[in-house]
């Protein structure tokens, strides 16, 4: 044996492995960013066997369905899925309104159970809260996403509708355990229930009660509550303080804009819904929407889906590839260059692909 071979590392014993992945780009934006994601990817050594699905409004007006039970099925069958965004240009009268976003991706989160939603944010130079480093950890199964209510004399001066919103012990429970592992894995071990327990009598009840009853699993973890709106204002003057959140869907929701565009932008703000039983492929995301306005303009930034492949790939286990990849989008963020405006959507993808 020459000296240069070195059976014995643990890369060289290894198989090589290709992981199976669904890449669905739908709409605006999506399959511009999600192009950069996966050539970063591949700079980054990483080899994967996509399969491409034509899902989003093209395909809705198109065939009349928006995701067909086989094509679920074929999803369920791939070991992650990368998403880029969902959703008409605002104001079309070709697609109802919400229709792709709860057939498609609200439909994905429940059937694959991904019910934790987990988005993670630091703060960038310049931005609102540059010292913040936290995690949001979203239900992403029940609240009033659920889909529960319904109308009463629709159309009729006297209609009703309601809007519930669905807690179960099992859902809250999962999620709140979740979280609390996390924030046991993090340096700073610390974290925050937010809900808005002082109006949300039942729901607020029930969440209180069970993050109580895992915190007593983990006695180092040391925990905090912060009503909603009262959690706004720290996000904005404090974020520091935060370790790792958990909260309800729709709260999980509109504290993840916030927190995107208080730490850079929501250009770079990315997610993973997960399920952590691993009985279905999780799906990965950026945060922001479609963006129909800047579409094809190659203004879109490309970063919240880059590092939402990082994600993807921390959860097939490459994680050598997801730090590089994490590291260089840091490196590019510490390039004053970088701040100018003046970047195409191609041209951060290239950038990204040459550091990792
Ligand atoms: C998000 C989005 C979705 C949500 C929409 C597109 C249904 O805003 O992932 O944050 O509300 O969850
Ligand atoms: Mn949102």
């Amino acid at each position: 044996m020459s000296e240069n071979e070195v059976p014995n590392r643990p890369e060289a014993r290894e198989a090589p492995r290709t992981h199976r992945v669904a890449v669905i780009g739908g709409d605006g934006i999506g399959p511009e960013v999600l192009a950069e994601a996966l050539k970063v990817v591949s700079a980054a050594g990483v080899e994967l066997s996509t399969t491409y699905y034509d899902l989003g409004a093209d395909h809705y007006l198109s065939t009349g369905e928006v995701l067909d039970d086989e094509t679920l099925a074929r999803l369920k069958s791939e070991d992650a899925i990368l998403l880029g965004a969902v959703g008409p240009p605002i104001g079309s009268s070709s697609v109802p309104s919400g229709l792709l976003e709860r057939g498609l991706l609200l439909r994905l989160r429940f059937e694959l159970d991904l019910y934790v939603n987990l988005r993670p944010f630091v703060g960038t130079p310049g931005s609102v809260a540059p010292r913040s480093d936290f995690v949001v950890v979203r239900e992403n199964t029940e609240g009033p996403y659920a889909g529960e209510g319904g109308f009463l004399r629709k159309g009729t001066p006297q209609e009703v509708a309601t809007q519930g919103s669905v807690n179960t012990r099992h859902g809250v429970e999962r999620c709140v355990r979740f979280a609390f592992a996390l924030a046991e894995s993090r340096p700073r071990r610390h974290l925050t229930l937010v809900h808005k327990t002082n109006v949300l009598q039942f729901a607020g009840d029930l969440w209180s009660r069970a993050f109580a009853a895992v915190a007593a699993d983990y006695p180092g973890v040391e925990t905090s509550y912060q009503h909603v709106d009262a959690a706004c204002i720290y996000l904005v003057e404090r974020a520091d303080r935060f370790g790792v959140i958990v909260t309800d869907n729709l709260f999980g929701d509109i504290l993840t804009d916030l927190a995107g565009a208080i730490t850079g932008g929501i250009g770079l703000a990315a997610s993973a819904n997960l399920n952590p039983a691993r009985t279905t492929p999780s799906l990965f995301e950026p945060v922001h929407g479609a963006a129909h306005d800047i579409a094809g303009t190659g203004a879109a930034n490309p970063l919240a889906a880059i590092r939402s492949a990082a994600m993807m790939l921390e959860y097939l286990n490459e994680l050598d590839a997801a730090k590089r990849i994490e590291a260089s989008v840091l490196d590019l963020q510490a390039d004053t260059t970088y701040w100018s405006n003046t970047w195409s959507t191609a041209g951060v993808g290239d950038a990204i692909a040459e550091r990792v």
